[in-house]
């Protein structure tokens, strides 16, 4: 499959090698390009574009951007480019302040999802939470002491969701579809809950697991 991440930081990076590694091709997009160059020269096989280049490469469509540009980086990408197809959105609503005793600040209101906004604005696009609440070095073919972990996922299309649980499965998750864009309320504060240990006692190495009977 070919896969167009948006972003340059650390969960694109990191996903793009994920998806390379698993045999997908990939074109990661970025305002400037150019500033992926050394890690392009490490990286086998990724190619680098704009925004919207690495959209329109992308049969699937990974958003890691900033969550207060998501929409100028979804802007870019261009509305076509992202048409019909799965955009698995990481991003976080993490305000441009400090966390308060370890818990982070979001922009949003509990009750409207930063996805959703982005889904309303881009209703072509199949828009699934996935990889928010993890950190980039948990992300792909992790081992964790307890098992494998859980990957809470949701969005609007079933075929969109489907395509993200063969991604997990290949990435080292389970997944827990929980339902339709609004489960993105509950679903991206997780990412609050995760950062607590990284903040308070600089333990950034877990992630979420759903037991059930
Ligand atoms: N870091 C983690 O471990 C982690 C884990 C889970 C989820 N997340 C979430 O994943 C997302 C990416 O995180 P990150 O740490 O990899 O990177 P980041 O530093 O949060 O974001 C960097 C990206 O944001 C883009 N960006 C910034 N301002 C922009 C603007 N005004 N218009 C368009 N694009 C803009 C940059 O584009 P250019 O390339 O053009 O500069 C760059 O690609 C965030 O939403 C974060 O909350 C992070």
């Amino acid at each position: 499959m070919n896969v167009g991440v948006l972003g340059s930081g650390d969960v694109a990076k990191t996903l793009a090698a994920g998806f390379l590694k698993h045999g997908h091709a990939v074109k990661v997009g970025s305002r400037s390009p150019a500033k992926l160059a050394d890690w392009q020269a490490q990286t086998q096989g990724v190619t680098t574009g704009t925004f919207a280049e690495a959209a329109a490469f992308g049969e699937l469509v990974v958003l890691a951007v900033k969550g207060k540009a998501a929409a100028d980086a979804l802007t870019l990408a261009g509305m076509k480019n992202l048409a019909g197809k799965t955009v698995i959105d990481a991003c976080n609503p993490i305000e441009d302040a400090p966390p308060e005793k370890g818990v982070l600040r979001f922009f949003t209101d509990i009750n409207m999802s930063l996805m959703e906004k982005l889904q309303n604005q881009f209703p072509a696009a199949h828009f699934v939470k996935a990889y928010n609440s993890v950190g980039a070095p948990c992300m792909v073919n992790h081992e964790f002491k307890g098992g494998k972990p859980t990957m809470f996922i949701c969005g609007n299309d079933a075929g969109a969701k489907k395509q993200v649980e063969q991604i997990n499965e290949q990435f080292g998750w389970e997944t827990a579809d929980m339902g339709p864009a609004e489960a993105a309320r509950a679903i991206e504060p997780l990412c609050m809950l995760w950062c607590i240990p990284g903040f308070t006692h600089n333990d950034w190495m877990h992630a979420f697991k759903l037991l059930t009977k």
